[in-house]
């Protein structure tokens, strides 16, 4: 891309459900303690929908915000892109939900599934919608409400995953900001590191199902942790090289929230200070798309980042899919 390529990040927004679930809680429910999540993870608490909270509702939460932060009304909105492995049902897309409970209709709307990668996919269509002149203003949230299909009798994975929902308004910035290069990948040859077994197509839901736990998440975490360090940084060097900058440009890191020991090691190899990589996996565990979009919004807020600020962002999750992005802020 060349400089004139000005789509980007307007303005941000987040909703997190209001029940939290701390690692003493998870003790009294499966064989795990708070000193082994938080020294293999990181994470020491996370958020989890109750009563009527549903993904829908929580995407509608960052929207109003990152619209109103935006000065936007929801019908100057062109195109909503919602990226959730989570949708409030299968049919029809949370994206449409999201559209009726903002009121914005004059945009079109539709669902992204990318694993954890979905926020960054949804930016990488974002921006090239942007960029053709198909669309002036575009809604991104990364939505997702992990903890109903997550087995909370396996430990392996009921300690790693949050509910949480994160905004961005995309549209064009002045010349020099914005988003100046992104690549996604995937490799769906090791789909079966991280699935969910029943409840498509190929396998509805019956009681077998049912009793086999076969609507729950299954991951083969030491498979998808040694892909994650392997790909975190490799993605981030290619857009570097893309738009022309090496890693000793980067003002801040926003890398996908999974794994604490995973964003140390990226971290570590492109030589970034602590200070300058977003942290929050120990407040919300992995919310997979909304991960980027939160941290992004909290680091908006607490005034880590800057307008002129180089932003590398990084993800991996389920496909297996990955990218990675540079946004100059
Ligand atoms: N509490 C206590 N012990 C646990 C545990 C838990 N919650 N989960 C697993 N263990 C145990 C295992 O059973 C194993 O015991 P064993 O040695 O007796 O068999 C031991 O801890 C080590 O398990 P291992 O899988 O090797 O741990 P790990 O260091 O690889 O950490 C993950 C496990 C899941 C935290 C780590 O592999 C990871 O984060 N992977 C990436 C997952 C990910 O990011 N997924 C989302 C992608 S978007």
């Amino acid at each position: 891309m060349n400089k004139t390529n000005t789509a980007g990040i307007i303005s941000t927004g987040k909703a997190l459900p209001v029940g939290k679930l701390t690692n003493f809680d998870l003790e009294k429910i499966v064989d795990t303690s708070d000193e082994w999540i938080k020294a293999r993870t990181g994470i020491e608490e996370r958020r989890i929908i109750t009563g009527n909270e549903t993904a829908s509702g929580l995407a509608a939460r960052a929207a109003s915000i990152a619209l109103e932060r935006a000065g936007l009304s929801p019908a100057e909105i062109d195109v909503i892109i919602v990226a959730t492995v989570t949708p409030d049902q299968t049919l029809p897309s949370t994206a449409c939900l999201l559209q009726d409970k903002l009121g914005a209709f004059n945009a079109s709307a539709f669902d992204l599934v990318a694993g954890c990668t979905g926020f960054l996919y949804g930016l990488d269509v974002g921006i090239r919608y942007i960029n053709s002149g198909a669309a002036r203003y575009i809604l991104l949230v990364g939505v997702d409400t992990l903890s109903p299909i997550v087995d909370w009798q396996d430990r392996n994975t009921c300690v790693l995953f949050g509910d949480g929902a994160g905004a961005v308004v995309l549209g064009k910035l002045e010349e020099g900001r914005g988003v100046l290069a992104s690549k996604m990948y995937s490799d769906g040859s090791k789909a079966n590191l991280l699935y969910v077994p029943a409840g498509g197509s190929t396998r509805p839901a019956t009681r077998q199902s049912v009793e086999e736990r076969a609507h729950y998440i299954k991951m083969n975490g030491q498979e998808v942790f040694k892909f994650a360090v392997t790909v975190m940084v490799d993605s981030v060097q290619e857009v570097l090289a893309l738009c022309g900058k090496t890693a000793a440009d980067l003002d801040i890191l926003a890398p996908h929230q999974a794994n604490l020991r995973i964003i140390n090691f990226a971290c570590k190899r492109l030589k970034m200070q602590p200070e300058q990589v977003l942290v929050n996996i120990h407040r919300y565990g992995n919310m997979s798309s909304a991960a980027i979009p939160v941290v992004l919004d909290e680091a908006v807020e607490e005034g880590k980042l800057k307008v002129g600020h180089l932003v590398g962002l990084v993800s991996f999750g389920a496909g297996l899919t990955w990218g990675a992005a540079i946004a100059q802020w």
